[in-house]
């Protein structure tokens, strides 16, 4: 529905609503007649809940959206970012989010009174909210899932619906999900560095160790940070440069390694939060990469912006658009972290392939880290708004490998040398399934693979996932889901601190066809804070009229792989 409105001045207002089984979407479109320029002061949406209940979300910042859930009356919450999901008191389950934010700032939601909230905008320095050259302006949409179960709101597809088709020609075959491994988790948990010194991650021998091992277990592709100059400036200046390898990385020999391994290297862009010396480098940056045969980046924004402009602005927002437009000159896939939200933009750029955009697995390595329930949160608020690089699958959960090594120093304050993985080890396999990336990282250091037969699941495992669907599940409680990928099946299931056994019908398997299925479950003493990693591999012959019956620990969770069985 259109709403056509018009001033005595000529100014003219769509409001354009989209309404679909699952929820709704209505944005603003606007043609301001003869002006050379609109500026938006504020935004006055209301978001009116006629009744009480329970939500769930991370409170409203500019600046980040690596904080806690909080589970919250409705009515209590001060301020929160999106997607804001609640259970109405009469049981209906909602999510408020936005969707296509490609040229606005983000909006967050502020608590006015009872059970009602109002847009907040993220500003520019000079406290204008947004700016467009001309008159004309089209607001992303404000969006609300509905479902009658709180699975419904992971199952729909609204937000994505909200955005544009597609907006790359051509053969996109070079968009391809991938599974991988990197030089990463050695720099959080402090026994190696981003620098180039004595414990340098990113070296030339260590990148061949990770190719070998990426060849070796059915992995695509291979991730470094740290092998490019500028991280003595990482805090400081943020001056890094996108296409100078430190002198012990030699990137055209580790790209003609990885070449010939048949892997693929996902390259690194840390900004720091300087935007200014990225933008600067982007094109050449990207050319450099791609003449290298590199199709796929990570960045990041771990620093504040210069100049007073904010993280999710809209002129920060231009920024991330910019990025995943450059890149996709040069054929290359994106993986944002520090990122603006998601709100769908992949589907008008399915380069963009994941982000992160909440606490991942580097708040564990260095500080009190995510809580159980953390996991049972993402799948019903942050991943609403599409793929997240969580990087899950760390098996030494304690740290029993590198916590006294003479090579580990603490680097980041929030470390109070007590810091582990708050999940079982089963949960860590069931999170590559539940925590949905179409790069999908195996988190830890390859040593703590390597001879390890719960590693057997990621080697199985494919990112390229044809369907899904959340079959079972109440945030922050626990939460199953199953995706398919060519003819394999891949099941996941996590629960917060409460110990459960979920029944699960296997009708989504194809009919008249034989599984193996290979069981990844909690071991019978496991518990998370006790005993994290005792676990048990099972495996049976299964079919879809076969109910499985998935025992969780506390902290805990189960992955099972289904197999074909060709005879
Ligand atoms: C924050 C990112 O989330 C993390 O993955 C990365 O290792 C650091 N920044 C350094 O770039
Ligand atoms: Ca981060």
């Amino acid at each position: 529905m259109a709403v056509r409105l018009k001033d005595p001045a000529n100014t003219r207002l769509t409001l354009r609503f989209r309404v679909f089984d699952d929820g709704l979407g209505f944005r603003y479109e606007y043609q301001v007649p003869q002006v050379d320029s609109v500026f938006v002061m504020d935004e006055l949406t209301s978001f009116n809940l006629a009744q009480d209940g329970k939500s769930w979300s991370i409170p409203a910042s500019f600046e980040t959206y690596e904080l806690l859930y909080r589970t919250l009356p409705v009515s209590k919450v001060d301020n929160a970012n999106t997607p804001m999901t609640f259970k109405t008191d009469n049981g209906v389950y909602a999510s408020i989010h936005e969707a296509a934010l490609t040229d606005f700032p983000e909006m967050t939601l502020k608590h006015t009174e009872g059970c009602h909230f109002k847009s907040e905008l993220a500003s520019w320095p000079d406290g204008v909210k947004a700016r467009f050259a001309g008159g004309t302006f089209v607001t992303p949409w404000r969006s609300i899932q509905i479902a009658p179960k709180a699975v419904g709101l992971i199952n729909s597809g609204l937000i994505l619906n909200l955005n544009e088709p597609c907006a790359l020609e051509g053969d996109l075959s070079w968009i391809r999900p991938m599974k991988y491994v990197g030089i990463w988790w050695g720099m959080h948990l402090g026994v190696e560095t981003w620098t180039m010194d004595e414990r340098h991650g990113a070296t030339t021998a260590n990148a061949k160790r990770y190719i070998d091992f990426a060849a070796a277990n059915n992995i695509e592709a291979v991730m470094f940070e740290g092998w490019n100059e500028g991280w003595e400036s990482w805090g400081g200046m943020q001056t890094f440069d996108y296409t100078k390898p430190y002198a012990d990385f030699d990137m055209a020999e580790v790209a003609r390694y990885a070449k010939e391994k048949g892997i693929e290297i996902i390259g690194h862009h840390e900004t720091g939060g300087n935007i200014f010396n990225y933008e600067r480098q982007l094109d050449n940056a990207y050319k450099w990469y791609a003449d290298l045969g590199v199709h796929s980046v990570k960045t990041g924004y771990a620093g504040g912006l210069p100049g007073g402009h904010s993280h999710h602005g809209q002129f920060n927002v231009r920024h991330y658009r910019k990025v995943v437009q450059t890149a996709a000159g040069y054929h290359t896939t994106v993986n944002a972290h520090e990122p603006i939200k998601d709100t769908g933009i992949r589907r008008t750029y399915p380069n963009m392939m994941t982000r992160e955009g909440a606490r991942g697995m580097e708040w564990n390595g260095w500080s009190e880290g995510n809580p159980p329930e953390h996991h049972e949160l993402l799948p019903f608020t942050r991943l609403l708004g599409g793929p997240m690089d969580y990087t899950p699958g760390t098996f030494d959960i304690l740290y029993e490998k590198t916590r006294n090594s003479p090579r580990r120093k603490k680097w980041n304050d929030l470390d109070k040398g007590n810091s582990r993985v708050n999940t079982t080890l089963a949960k860590q396999i069931a999170n590559w399934v539940v925590i949905y990336s179409p790069l999908q990282m195996a988190s830890d250091m390859i040593e703590n693979y390597e001879g390890h037969p719960a590693f057997q699941f990621f080697r199985d495992f494919d990112a390229d996932c044809d369907w899904s669907e959340a079959l079972q599940g109440e945030p922050g409680e626990f939460v199953a889901v199953v995706r398919k990928a060519k003819d394999k099946y891949f099941l996941g299931a996590t629960t917060n601190e409460e110990s459960r056994t979920l029944t699960i019908p296997l009708d989504f398997l194809e009919k008249d066809k034989k599984y193996h299925a290979v069981i990844y479950a909690d071991g019978e003493d496991a518990d998370w804070k006790t005993n994290p990693t005792s676990y048990q591999i099972k495996d049976k012959e299964v079919t879809a009229a076969d109910t499985l019956s998935v025992v969780m620990a506390k902290g805990g969770g189960q992955a099972v792989s289904f197999i074909p069985i060709t005879d």
